[in-house]
């Protein structure tokens, strides 16, 4: 029987070792908060690195490990070593994909021992792959972590139906050709039968690389190679709506989380959720944040920004400086507006379950999305559809994928300050009937374009994809 393969580099269950025994745990990030609910209702198989290091394991754990992915979370684990981590993961992808592929070429590092890495642990999940492979699957590559991939699977199953996501950005020409191995990026990627993005312009950005770098011409999105045929097109991703709209039992929250919803409505509660990422904008939030209580002094003791960030990449340099800056500017704001019964930015370093998340959207007034750049965003929807009263409101930078969507949200660019604190203020003082419209139009698309639309679109269309051996024109 024919089966449905997922393959991303980080699994959507997350292992660690504690004194006494292994413990799994939801991952963090777009990725796998969003596929994972499709993955849970079907029958696919997921391939990918539990976030474990090959060498804390002993073989009657890995082997434990093992069984228990398999059996409980339909999963296939591929074991990294603690010098793959380094290199590649902490290194090629992070340190130079990455941050090239969000515009931050300053960022952007270029070695030739990472690279080699990124190579090595490409096969390496080829290898763990082969011999769970079929003929008749269908496999669904994810993310910048595995863009040799495709190829690797090509050579060895022509006739394989082989698609690719990617969930960040793809950068223009004149940033991707900054890549020392831009060619052979696109040459794995072009091993796929259908390669797809969030948005339109990250379709033609490319088109573009591969038409001015493999001098490939497409015609309406459909390249022509040797063995088979590449179609590219966007497919914005979507949430579960029906899980965010669901109502719920206060009983579900942690106690922490229960008080907090009780106490919430003291003051107008402004909130920001990101991964730890310089892309995300979280600096420049913090300083729009101090701007709007400097512009607007009578919201002072009024509201209250919760800043959430989880920790995320903390073994890369920029990251632990980002988290250092944020501290810093975090207790700035406080410093400085703060009052004996006031704190203007309340600041979490952790994570939170999805339940407490939710709890967190319904009872704020506004969601803070300003990412520098960002593939999609799916918090941004995720916040929309909790709101079922309708009464919240998003202020979302321009350079979010989620921006051509929600366009009914308040949009602002990233860098401007002055511009975010306006928005801010546009949001919180906008009328119910004026929230409950833009919110009706936006839960409407939410509904009807969810992740379950998004992954059996994707699916369809890979499967009308010519697979394998077509003569090239
Ligand atoms: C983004 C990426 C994912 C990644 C996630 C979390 O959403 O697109 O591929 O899994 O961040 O990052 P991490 O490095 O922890 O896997």
């Amino acid at each position: 029987m024919s089966k449905l393969i997922f393959v991303s580099n980080r699994l959507p269950v997350t292992v660690k070792k504690t004194e006494d025994a292994l413990r799994y745990s939801e991952s963090i990030g777009g990725l796998a908060t969003g596929l994972k609910s499709y993955h849970e209702q079907g029958s696919s198989l997921w391939a990918g690195w539990p976030g474990i290091a090959h060498e804390e394991l002993r073989p009657d754990e890995a082997e434990a490990m093992e069984r228990e992915l398999r059996n409980e979370y339909k999963c296939l684990p591929v074991s990294l070593t603690a010098a793959d981590i380094e290199q590649y993961y902490h290194g090629f992808c992070n340190e130079t994909i990455w941050p090239l592929f969000h515009y931050f070429t300053s960022h952007t590092e270029y070695s030739a021992e990472t690279w080699e890495a990124y190579r090595r642990v490409n096969e390496r999940f080829f290898e763990a792959l082969d011999p769970v492979i079929g003929d008749e699957d269908t496999i669904w590559i994810h993310d910048y972590q595995l863009m040799l991939l495709p190829q690797l699977i090509r050579e060895k199953y022509p006739d394989a139906k082989i698609g690719f996501f990617l969930h960040i950005p793809f950068p223009s020409f004149e940033i991707f050709r900054l890549l020392i191995w831009r060619e052979e990026i696109l040459q794995g990627l072009m091993g796929a039968n259908l390669i797809g993005f969030h948005t339109y312009d990250y379709v033609r950005h490319f088109v573009n690389s591969v038409r001015r770098i493999l001098g490939v011409e497409h015609h309406l999105y459909k390249m022509n190679q040797d063995t088979h045929s590449v179609r590219v097109e966007a497919f914005p991703m979507g949430i579960d709506y029906d899980y965010f709209t669901a109502s719920r039992e206060a009983d579900k929250l942690s106690p922490e989380l229960q008080s907090f919803t009780e106490n919430a409505q003291t003051v107008r509660n402004i909130l920001s959720i990101d991964r730890l990422d310089y892309t995300k904008g979280i600096p420049d939030r913090i300083k729009a944040f101090k701007r709007f209580l400097t512009d607007y002094p009578e919201y002072r003791e009024k509201v209250r920004l919760n800043l959430i960030v989880a920790p995320s990449r903390v073994e890369v340099e920029s990251y632990d400086k980002l988290k250092r800056q944020i501290e810093v500017l975090v207790s700035e704001v406080n410093g400085q507006f703060g009052t004996a019964n006031w704190m203007p930015v309340w600041f979490f370093f952790r994570t939170f379950s999805q339940e407490d998340l939710i709890a967190f959207y319904r009872s704020s007034d506004v969601l803070l999305v300003t990412p520098l750049r960002d593939g999609m965003n799916l918090v941004a929807k995720e916040y929309i559809a909790s709101r079922t009263d309708l009464q919240g409101m998003l202020v979302l930078s321009e350079t979010a994928g989620a921006a051509s969507e929600l366009f009914e949200a308040v949009i602002v660019n990233a860098n401007d300050h002055g511009a975010i604190a306006s928005g801010l203020k546009t949001a919180l003082d906008m009328p119910e009937d004026e929230k409950t419209e833009k919110n009706r139009a936006m839960h409407r698309r939410l509904a009807r374009y969810d992740v379950h639309f998004w992954a059996d679109k994707f699916i369809t269309a890979l499967g009308q994809a010519d697979s394998g051996h077509q003569p090239s024109k």
